[in-house]
């Protein structure tokens, strides 16, 4: 194994996490063949092949699964001591890697520039993405702070809620129904609907709904991404089901129908895993974000400036 390097490790561990070259690829940055060429030379430094094709499916061997478990031991090592460094640091210098559901893309990218503003040498990864992708991330431990409505139930989190988080039903703005009061829900079954895509939180929300009250929706089209159901909407496709919040910046162009049992009430929450430490980058981020929602929830806006900061450069 000496021959072996981190960044080596680096691409095994995506690999076999994902079961896939082109996905360790696509989260990587880097090409399948510069993948395959990397897993190749690990393998020849381990001396036993790490990965089996059985059908089309990819399958790690004893030896891949060994060396799994010991890429995780060697990066949350790595990780902790990034935590040690980084709290030496304070709040100078360091990074934060948050990971938050579709719906809170609309929000989180506006409060981050106070944020940064103020701590000018943090960088910050953030990755957007549907709740059973969020969930991946959580297990695998791949960032400091998640955003998602629904707190998961097959781990130990500390979780608090943020802010609402409610899913109400979008039709195009001249839709017959956009005047009308108190519709059935039943009634949601004559019109086209499209769907988030299988892994969506919404998407679970909305058909436990249906599911409660028996509503059969004829689904014309599924989409994975938000913005996309609000084109095909705003194209007379269909009606949906979405976060209020992907209205921030084009409520003119929709309707709102009034629908009985709607809205579906969340909540977005900041979780992290219990076991994990946070840096105080991540603390610090953590409190600013519950002041700033307090600003939201008084005035029902983004505040447009840095009041709410919390400083702990000192
Ligand atoms: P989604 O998340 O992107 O998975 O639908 C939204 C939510 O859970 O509120």
């Amino acid at each position: 194994m000496n021959q072996a390097t981190l960044h080596q490790l680096k691409v095994f561990e995506a690999a076999a996490r994902h079961g896939s070259f082109t996905r360790a690829a696509e989260e990587l940055f880097l090409t399948q063949p510069t993948i395959s060429m990397q897993i190749k030379q690990l393998t020849k430094s381990v001396g036993l092949p790490l990965f089996e094709q059985v059908g089309k499916r990819l399958y790690l061997t004893e030896a891949g699964r060994e060396l799994f478990n010991t890429c995780r031991q060697i990066f949350e090592t790595i990780s902790q001591f990034e935590m040690t460094v980084a709290n030496l640091k304070g709040l100078k210098q360091g990074q934060l890697k948050l990971a938050v559901i579709t719906t809170a893309k609309y929000i989180i990218p506006r409060l981050l520039g106070p944020f940064c503003q103020m701590y000018p040498g943090i960088d910050i990864s953030l990755q957007v993405t549907n709740h059973e992708l969020i969930m991946d991330r959580m297990m695998n431990n791949m960032d400091d702070i998640y955003i998602m409505s629904q707190i998961p139930d097959n781990m130990e989190v500390t979780y608090e809620p943020f802010l609402e988080n409610p899913l109400v039903v979008f039709a195009p703005l001249h839709h017959p129904l956009a005047n009308v009061k108190n519709i059935p829900i039943g009634q949601l079954g004559e019109e086209p609907f499209i769907m988030r895509e299988p892994g969506s939180g919404t998407r679970s929300a909305v058909q436990s709904l249906f599911d409660e009250y028996g509503v059969k929706v004829k689904v014309k089209l599924e989409l994975g991404s938000n913005e996309a159901i609000k084109q095909a909407i705003a194209g007379g496709l269909g009606i949906s089901v979405l976060s209020k919040h992907t209205l921030l910046t084009d409520a003119a162009e929709f309707s709102i129908l009034d629908v009985e049992n709607f809205p579906i009430k969340r909540t977005w929450y900041m979780v992290h895993p219990s076991g994990k430490q946070l840096s105080i980058i991540a603390r610090t981020y953590y409190d600013y974000l519950l002041e700033a929602a307090k600003t939201i929830n008084e005035q029902g806006i983004i505040p447009p400036h840095s009041t709410f900061l919390v400083d702990r450069s000192e």
